[in-house]
């Protein structure tokens, strides 16, 4: 991204400059002047490359011998199917409903097993979540299903959630924002192309007793155990986006691991809720406590001007605010890629419009 253009897309979303440029090299010459796009996911030069890319991603999030990781095609949507699929036995499944993915998700579960939800947050627009005394948790569930980060609503669940079944998180636009304890999870997957590459991988973390346990009738294709035998190469892999995301735990690992991510995401976040709370122009319907660090909707005080607001942004170099279809209003996507520039920018463009239009 040229200097001083600002990408706040919801996902696919912005790369490190210097993720661009390492890519660079390898599209001309990732192995004895073969491109990483010509090269065969089973070729010694790549097994090498998926190996340390690997570790590197063990180390980042602190991924113990306990966990398989694996690297699919399929994107997070293909993970609603399979999970139910590989993880439904008696019957029952627990889903926590809080924005459009996890709804999303408990349909989908919906036609392999009985969906119980614990609590469904689309009577409030998915702006809060009830208080987990009054959810209405299974008796003894297969799993338990949440969305750390609902990505279309900006609402973001900021701990882990315990459950004495097995729990699976969609962490698909949070996943390395921050430190996360891995361990108070049995499955964790998510789509890369916001904090850790490019669209076409999907990373699974995946407790191994939990992969013991998965639906042995299923063909391969859809049985994690089968990937996890065959070490993510069943058939072939997304060579090209496992090659990015390698690079994107480099530079994560670089600008000081995800602890670093968790302090400047904080930051960043705050910087444009505080400018959003003391403006009257703009607003965010998200409950304080569950606001997103990654993805930030706002509306303005007058509609008929989106459109204009839009325009004007993008004449500034700052792109894709626009809010998602079905939501409408404006959304800020900063995953770890954006700079604080990028939000100090946002702000006094914001600034300025608000100034022209109040
Ligand atoms: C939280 C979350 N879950 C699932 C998805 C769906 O991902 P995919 O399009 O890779 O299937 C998205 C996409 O934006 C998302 O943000």
């Amino acid at each position: 991204m040229p200097k001083d253009i600002f990408n706040f897309s919801a996902g696919p979303a912005l790369i490190p400059q210097s993720v661009i440029e390492r890519i660079h090299s390898g599209l001309d010459d990732f192995h004895r002047g073969l491109s990483i796009v010509e090269v065969s996911h089973r070729s010694h030069a790549f097994k090498e490359y998926a190996k340390s890319s690997e570790s590197s991603l063990r180390n980042l999030l602190s991924i113990s011998d306990e966990y398989s990781i694996l690297f699919l095609q399929g994107g997070a949507t293909h993970q609603f199917a399979l999970i139910p699929m590989n993880f439904s036995k008696n019957g029952v499944l627990d889903y926590l409903v809080t924005g459009a993915w996890s709804k999303k998700a408990s349909e989908y579960a919906n036609k392999v097993a009985n969906v119980n939800i614990v609590s469904d947050s689309s009577s409030n627009n998915f702006t809060n979540v009830a208080d987990p005394k009054k959810w209405n948790i299974s008796d003894d569930p297969d799993y338990f299903f949440y969305c750390a980060n609902e990505t279309v609503h900006g609402l973001e669940l900021h701990n882990p959630i315990e459950s004495d079944s097995p729990v699976i998180c969609d962490m698909s636009s949070t996943i390395a924002s921050r430190p996360i304890d891995i361990n108070k999870y049995d499955l964790v997957f998510a789509g890369a192309q916001k904090n850790l590459g490019i669209a076409g991988l999907t990373i699974l973390i995946i407790k191994n007793k939990l992969l013991s346990d998965c639906n042995k009738e299923l063909l391969p294709m859809f049985d994690y155990s089968a990937h996890a035998e065959e070490a993510s190469m069943l058939n072939t892999s997304p060579v090209f986006s496992w090659y990015v995301s390698g690079f994107i735990f480099d530079w994560i690992t670089e600008q000081g691991g995800v602890r670093m991510m968790g302090k400047v995401n904080m930051e960043k976040s705050s910087l444009l809720y505080n400018y959003i709370d003391e403006s009257s122009f703009y607003s965010n319907p998200v409950s304080k406590p569950y606001r997103s660090w990654m993805n930030i909707p706002f509306i303005l005080a007058r509609d008929d001007l989106e459109n204009d607001f839009i325009q004007s942004a993008e004449d500034e170099g700052l792109f894709n605010l626009k809010g998602h279809r079905t939501v409408g209003g404006m959304r800020a996507s900063v995953y770890n890629a954006m700079p604080i520039e990028g939000i100090k920018k946002l702000i006094a463009f914001m600034d300025d419009f608000a100034k022209l239009h109040e």
